[in-house]
């Protein structure tokens, strides 16, 4: 069976006001009546899959466990991080704690916050995957790219493997590259998206480390050791965890390894990194607007629009992003997403 490894330590900010520090985006019904994070679980639940294994903050281990919880999950294992370290240590862990209990376990390494619209594509590619991770690779799942997005990693696929159907060795991964790289790599057509999941046995998964971030390992490896274990919850030793590298996985492993393998899928994805993609992927009306809770359009045209309790009206707006929380607002043009980040920086400097 296959070991669901679920990373929900991340913090969403280009979707404020809605995602904050003590409430992300993974913790918030986007898309459907369930959280992302509850998504995430179901499309891991089932006789294939061993219980989920979460690694989060420890400041959101009751919101994790309460929403694991109200999602059916039995007893998970929630891994709490004292601070962000990006998602090598995280992994680190995961896969050292799966390997006490079983080296060749398969892990799928899943991001919280992706929406996916075929699961039924994803299972049949997460077989394929498996199969090769069993046979020592560390597996991605390769998108065809849409865009020159600069925030994804690009894969180019190399020689198919030998008796594993659907998946190709990686000739080259590059992670976030420039804009002007993205362009070539689109337009040469010979690059994927890397999807943001993994898969690979905690035992491949700790040699590739052990190789290539020694010093990461064997720091995650002393805060494993050092963890206290109460309920669900396994509590990395904060004073020891605090020292490990603040790095991804893809620039740790991902671009130097060479047991990477890619399986090319189509399955709906979409990271949900902003307003903007969120809109892309939601359901909506014959203007093209997609609607969130208590709000009124009148000539509004591909709009999102969504209020959290407070009746919301707006007139006469195209491509409009509408954002109502308890304590802020968001009104945006739609081309603008990507720079929530940049105001919300304004407002830290402001204090
Ligand atoms: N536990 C934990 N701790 N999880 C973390 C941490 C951390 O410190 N930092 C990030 N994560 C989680 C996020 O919540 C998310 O689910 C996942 O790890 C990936 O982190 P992101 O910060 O969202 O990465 P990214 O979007 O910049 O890039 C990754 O995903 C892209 C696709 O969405 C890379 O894998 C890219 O190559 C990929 O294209
Ligand atoms: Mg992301």
């Amino acid at each position: 069976r296959i070991v669901p490894v679920v990373l929900c330590g991340g913090t969403g900010s280009r979707l404020w006001p809605l995602s904050r520090e003590g409430f992300p985006k993974q913790f918030w019904p986007l898309l459907s009546e369930r959280t992302m994070l509850q998504d995430t679980v179901s499309r891991a639940g089932g006789t294939g899959f061993t219980s989920p294994l979460v690694v989060c903050n420890q400041a959101h281990r009751f919101l994790v466990a309460e929403q694991l919880r109200a999602a059916g999950v039995s007893e998970p294992t929630i891994v709490l991080e004292p601070v962000a370290r990006n998602s090598a240590p995280a992994i680190a862990a995961a896969a050292l704690l799966a390997h006490e209990a079983d080296p060749e376990a398969v892990l799928w390494l899943l991001a919280a916050d992706h929406a996916i619209a075929d699961v039924a594509a994803l299972h049949a590619a997460l077989e394929k995957a498996a199969t090769a991770a069993r046979a020592g690779r560390i597996v991605t799942f390769g998108m065809k790219p849409a865009a020159p997005e600069t925030g994804y990693g690009y894969i180019e696929a190399g020689a198919p493997l030998e008796g594993v159907e659907g998946v190709s060795s990686i000739a080259s991964f590059v992670e976030k590259p420039d804009l002007a790289t993205a362009r070539a790599y689109l337009e040469g057509g010979r690059h994927l998206w890397n999807s943001g999941m993994f898969v690979a046995t905690a035992a491949t998964l700790l040699a590739e480390l052990e190789r290539l971030a020694p010093g990461l390992l064997a720091t995650v490896r002393a805060a494993v050791e050092g963890a206290t274990r109460d309920l669900d919850f396994v509590r990395l030793d904060p004073p020891t965890f605090e020292r490990a590298p603040d790095i991804s996985i893809d620039y740790a492993v991902m671009e130097k390894t060479s047991h990477a393998a890619v399986v090319p899928a189509d399955l709906g994805w979409s990271d949900v990194g902003s307003w903007a993609a969120l809109w892309e992927v939601a359901a909506k009306d014959a203007a093209g607007n997609a609607t969130h809770g208590p709000v009124e359009l009148y000539r509004a045209n591909n709009c999102y629009v969504r209020s959290e309790g407070v009746l919301t009206g707006v007139v006469g707006l195209d491509d409009a992003v509408v954002v109502v929380t308890d304590d802020a607002v968001l009104a945006m043009h739609r081309s603008c997403a990507q720079d929530v980040k940049k105001l919300l920086e304004q407002l830290k400097a402001r204090g």
